[in-house]
């Protein structure tokens, strides 16, 4: 036996090295064995150790968080320890960014002083709004956001310092309240209409649906149903442990760039279908199927392999995903003020015959986030591309949390994967003569 140094609780893994006939006894701490325990057990001194290979790190840890806590078989979702039922029903999404950037909630004086921060930080440098403007008519808005927020970095350069505490919250309170501003503007560049300055009388939410709906009246007023579904949608999409986009965040932050180029990094994989961009695809997939009387042969069309049923599936939830339950709530509010989403149906049908059928009851699909969040994008008028952005805009809060946590985190070093190299080795560079004749 070789290298005991057992966790506190003093439970270990023992690993026998086929090669060497040795046994390695490595500590188990809270249900994981670390990477570099493995890099002991080598056949020679002179050669690398074992590695571990996880192409999509379907089962490797990368940090330990306090923020978000997910159990995928149970369908539990908490920020900071609050189920995520709790927090949408009671909270709204500016004292949710609270908790997740502080770790707990706020007093009174602490979520005036917030809000207020926020509200008086949602105006950007007019060159920003050149630079956006300077986009083709056709720009897809992620792509016009991801591009804007780095480049804030460029006008915010003491960012960089990310060890000041206070430089840091600065950065964060600004982000967090130009995300708005900045996803209204990428709407209305599309649109071809005039940009709206923000309106720092409003809420978050209504502040939001003024520049993005704004036209020739003085003063907008969002219907209140809107704004309030508005928030529980900011607020389910806040966070979500180490997802594809947080960990972008995390493994760009991880160089010790400023926050804005990180969070450019988090929007750029949010941005994928297999992740933010999976609500637009659902959108799509519903109005290609059009009616319920197609569901049953679409359904057919994926269990054949012909292509996925968008919205269903999730790489933790295997029971059902908890955000889902609380956005079919939010569909019938918006509903009521909007009418209801002819496409509601045939989602409605898809979920039901979804849900009995043995292909996806045998794999664990359920709806995720995004099988109804589409439905109430459209119901507000935003054409499919906008989605992504709608929820880059919450994500900010949660991208920050994991930040910050990154950057306060001794053990964090910068993210820097093993590769198992199957190329060539030593070959000679021939003359162009010997390439070519
Ligand atoms: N439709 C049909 N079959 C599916 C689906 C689906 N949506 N999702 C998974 N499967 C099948 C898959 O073919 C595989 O079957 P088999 O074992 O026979 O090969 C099995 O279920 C396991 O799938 P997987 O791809 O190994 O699972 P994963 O954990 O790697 O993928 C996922 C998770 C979310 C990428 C996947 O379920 C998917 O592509 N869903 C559709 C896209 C989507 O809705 N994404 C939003 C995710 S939630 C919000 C977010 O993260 O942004």
């Amino acid at each position: 036996m070789t290298d005991a140094t057992p966790s506190a609780d003093g439970q270990t893994l023992t690993v026998r090295d086929d090669r060497t006939g040795k046994d390695y006894v490595l500590p188990i701490v809270d249900g994981t064995i670390r990477a570099s325990d493995l890099g002991k057990i080598r056949v020679n001194d002179d050669e690398p150790g074992i590695a571990s290979y996880d192409p999509g790190f379907t089962n490797t840890a990368s940090t330990r968080s306090a923020v978000t806590f997910i159990d995928g078989e149970k369908g539990i979702l908490e920020y900071r320890g609050y189920p995520i039922e709790q927090l949408a029903e009671k909270s709204n999404f500016l004292e949710v960014a609270y908790l997740l950037i502080h770790g707990d909630l706020p007093s009174k004086e602490q979520y005036d002083a917030w809000v207020h921060e926020i509200t008086f930080h949602t105006f950007v440098h007019e060159n920003i709004k050149s630079l956006m403007q300077g986009f083709r008519y056709d720009a897809h808005p992620m792509g016009m956001l991801l591009s804007a927020v780095g480049g804030l970095s460029t006008f915010y350069p003491e960012a960089r310092n990310i060890q000041d505490p206070e430089v840091r919250h600065l950065q964060i309170v600004r982000m967090i309240a130009k995300m708005p501003t900045l996803g209204a503007w990428s709407f209305r560049h599309a649109q071809g209409k005039p940009y709206v300055y923000p309106d720092n009388d409003l809420s978050y939410a209504e502040n939001f649906l003024a520049m993005l709906f704004k036209m020739s009246e003085p003063k907008y007023e969002a219907d209140p149903r809107l704004a309030k579904a508005l928030e529980v949608l900011f607020i389910l999409h806040a966070d979500h442990e180490q997802n594809a986009s947080t960990n972008a965040v995390r493994s760009v932050g991880s160089t010790q760039v400023d926050p804005y180029s990180a969070v450019s990094a988090g929007i750029a994989a949010l941005y994928g279908p297999l992740h933010g961009g999976a609500n637009e695809a659902v959108l799509r997939m519903l109005k290609r199927i059009k009616t319920k009387d197609n569901v049953p042969a679409f359904i057919e069309g994926v269990k054949a392999g012909n292509e996925r049923l968008m919205g269903f599936g999730h790489r933790v939830y295997k029971n059902y995903d908890p955000r889902a339950t609380i956005i079919k709530k939010a569909c019938d509010d918006v509903f009521e003020v909007t009418g209801v989403n002819p496409y509601l149906e045939v989602a409605q049908e898809l979920e039901k015959i979804a849900l009995e059928d043995e292909y996806f009851v045998k794999r664990k699909l359920y709806p995720n986030v995004d099988f109804y969040s589409g439905l109430i994008y459209e119901a507000l008028q935003f054409p499919p591309e906008m989605f992504t952005v709608m929820f880059a805009i919450p994500r900010t809060a949660g991208w920050l949390a994991q930040w910050v946590e990154l950057v306060d985190d001794k053990e964090q070093k910068i993210a820097r994967p093993k590769q198992i190299y199957t190329g060539e080795r030593g070959l000679t560079f021939p003359s162009s003569t010997e390439r070519w004749g």
